[in-house]
């Protein structure tokens, strides 16, 4: 409501979107705006633009930006000085004598929430849960990782269920914290705060301060994903060698030669902010101008692989290690996975804790045991599917028929990586599932799950077209969903042509019988 009356109230607009490519409703919601806001009237002042964050959606709004402002001086009658000024939001204080009474040492919001925990628990507020068990689910011979986590919630008053997904607030690697304390030349254990200069504005600082420079650091910032050009440009006013300082400058504009190296320099070599300061020595950024640029530090979304039904008290994941090194001969490590690998429990009682929230999702079953179902989940995208089987074989042992539940699971080698096997087996040889395994790198030639589903093509159209059965697509965003789509599209085309395969399959979703729960 209050949307709509903004859009009623709007004579002007200019509108950039910021959207991912691999969706399917790419920018939906600018697009829809742009094209409200003609039909209220409003004048466009500067086409609309669209942000790719698959692509790169920075580059793609500083391109928008170059046009933008000329047409928004022009519309105004204003005259650009040219100059861009850079500004800082926030004004530091720095607590040298003596110590604040409250310090925030890495919650989310309220202080002290991690150690006097009070429910209800969300993303401000999230539960310190214990793991209670963490193992490898790769097999000897693997050369990757993957672990299977249990998160106890008992007396969390948290609910979770099949195919929701659970938030972990990771703490980046405290050698790269420390890293970064040598390079910037500053005591990581002053205490500081940055306020906003804005004195209206509802966001008086940009994590919760006062903390110390090591939690900002470890907790609140992002310090492993390549900085963006803003953030280049502002590195550039603090290097003091012309070589580097023009470097970090090309790279923040929009020349086609400054947007090449950034691409080749930052992305494609994988430089991190640790990288980049390493690399451009005579670069010495205050640090708390860098903590004010860097984006916050994001909570990490597992599929939860469990049920309530079989495991009320504990929440589930398989999460895959993150590990592989750059072009500059640099080891990255993710920064969730690498953290969650060594919280073990050390003995009974004995456990790690992790701040966690879970968020609900519309990854569900269907409420009837009895309809069928078919999933299909490559690697970790296997981790929802695993609790639906628990759920469904619950409702078996209670004495209820199944419908179809037929999952199509994928890895590379049958020995190495194929995930929970002992389970999916033991579930097969008592009926609850059937299972097509597609091993990719058995046999000279790749075979993938949508190979399966091509061969079964008669059995999908029958529980499909006949039987209203469910499809869930879990796992890989960019190629594997894609290739399942078209495969279906194929394998719909048994009873009716292309576009009406096409439209049964959005009717599909339409009608909740085709979820996908996917990331790239
Ligand atoms: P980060 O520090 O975030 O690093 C990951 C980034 O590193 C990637 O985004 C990519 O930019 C880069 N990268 C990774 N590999 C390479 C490479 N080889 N070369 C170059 N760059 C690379 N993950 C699971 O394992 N299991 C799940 O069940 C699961 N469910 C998810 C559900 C949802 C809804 C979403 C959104 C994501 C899910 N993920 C899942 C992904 C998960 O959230 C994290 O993104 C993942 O664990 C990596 O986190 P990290 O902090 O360890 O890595
Ligand atoms: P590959 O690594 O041998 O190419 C889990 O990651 C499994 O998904 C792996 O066996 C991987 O095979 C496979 N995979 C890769 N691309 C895929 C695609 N487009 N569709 C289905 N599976 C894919």
């Amino acid at each position: 409501m209050e949307y709509a009356r903004l859009l009623h109230k709007c004579r002007n607009a200019y509108i950039f979107g910021l959207g991912n490519k691999t969706y399917e409703h790419y920018n939906a919601v600018a697009k829809y705006i742009d094209k409200r806001l003609e039909e209220l009237g409003a004048t466009r002042v500067y086409e609309m633009g669209m942000g790719d964050d698959d692509a790169n959606i920075e580059d793609d709004f500083i391109t928008w930006k170059d046009g933008f402002w000329p047409a928004v001086c022009e519309f105004f009658g204003i005259e650009s000085t040219g100059e861009d000024i850079s500004m800082r939001q926030y004004k530091l204080e720095e607590f040298t004598d003596e110590v604040p009474d409250r310090v925030f040492t890495g919650e989310m919001a309220r202080l002290h929430s991690l150690k006097t925990q009070r429910p209800p628990y969300d993303a401000k507020n999230p539960f310190l849960a214990k793991v209670v068990v963490n193992r490898e689910l790769h097999k000897t011979g693997s050369d990757r990782s993957c672990m299977h986590i249990e998160f106890d919630i008992e007396g969390s008053k948290m609910r979770y269920e099949a195919g929701d997904h659970v938030a972990v607030y990771p703490i980046n690697n405290s050698e790269l914290v420390e890293k970064i304390g040598k390079l910037t030349k500053k005591d990581l254990d002053t205490i500081f705060t940055l306020v906003n200069i804005d004195e209206e504005s509802s966001k008086k600082h940009p994590f919760p301060c006062p903390c110390t420079y090591r939690t900002a650091l470890s907790h609140y910032v992002d310090i492993t994903m390549n900085p963006r050009t803003h953030v280049l440009k502002e590195l550039s006013e603090y290097a003091s060698d012309p070589a580097e300082k023009e470097k970090l400058k090309l790279m923040a504009s929009t020349t086609p030669e400054g947007k090449a190296l950034y691409q080749q320099w930052v992305i494609d070599d994988n430089r991190n902010i640790v990288h980049i300061l390493e690399d451009m020595p005579s670069c010495k950024p205050d640090l708390d101008h860098l903590c004010e640029l860097l984006p916050r530090l994001q909570p990490r979304y597992y599929s939860i692989s469990s049920s309530p039904k079989l495991y009320p008290n504990t929440v589930h994941i398989t999460a895959v290690l993150v590990e592989y090194s750059t072009p500059t001969k640099r080891l990255n490590r993710g920064v969730a996975t690498t953290w969650l690998k060594e919280k073990k429990p050390i003995a009974e009682g004995e456990c790690p804790t992790v701040p966690i929230f879970i968020r609900k999702s519309q990854f569900r079953l269907p409420q009837k045991p009895q309809t069928p179902i078919i999933m299909v989940g490559p690697g970790t995208g296997l981790a929802p599917f695993r609790g639906f089987i628990q759920e469904r074989s619950v409702s078996k042992k209670d004495g209820q028929t199944l419908g179809d539940t037929i999952l199509f699971f994928g890895c590379r080698k049958k020995c190495e990586d194929y995930i929970y096997e002992e389970e999916l087996t033991q579930y097969e040889k008592d009926n609850v599932i059937k299972l097509y395994c597609a091993f990719s790198r058995d046999q000279g030639q790749k075979v993938y799950v949508h190979h399966l589903m091509d061969q079964d093509a008669d059995e999908i159209h029958r529980i499909i077209i006949e039987e209203n059965g469910h499809l869930y697509i879990c796992g890989d965003a960019r190629h594997m969903a894609n290739d399942v789509r078209n495969v279906m599209i194929k394998i719909l085309q048994k009873s009716m042509d292309k576009q009406q395969a096409t439209a049964y399959l959005k009717k599909m979703e339409t009608q909740k019988r085709l979820s996908a729960d996917v990331w790239s």
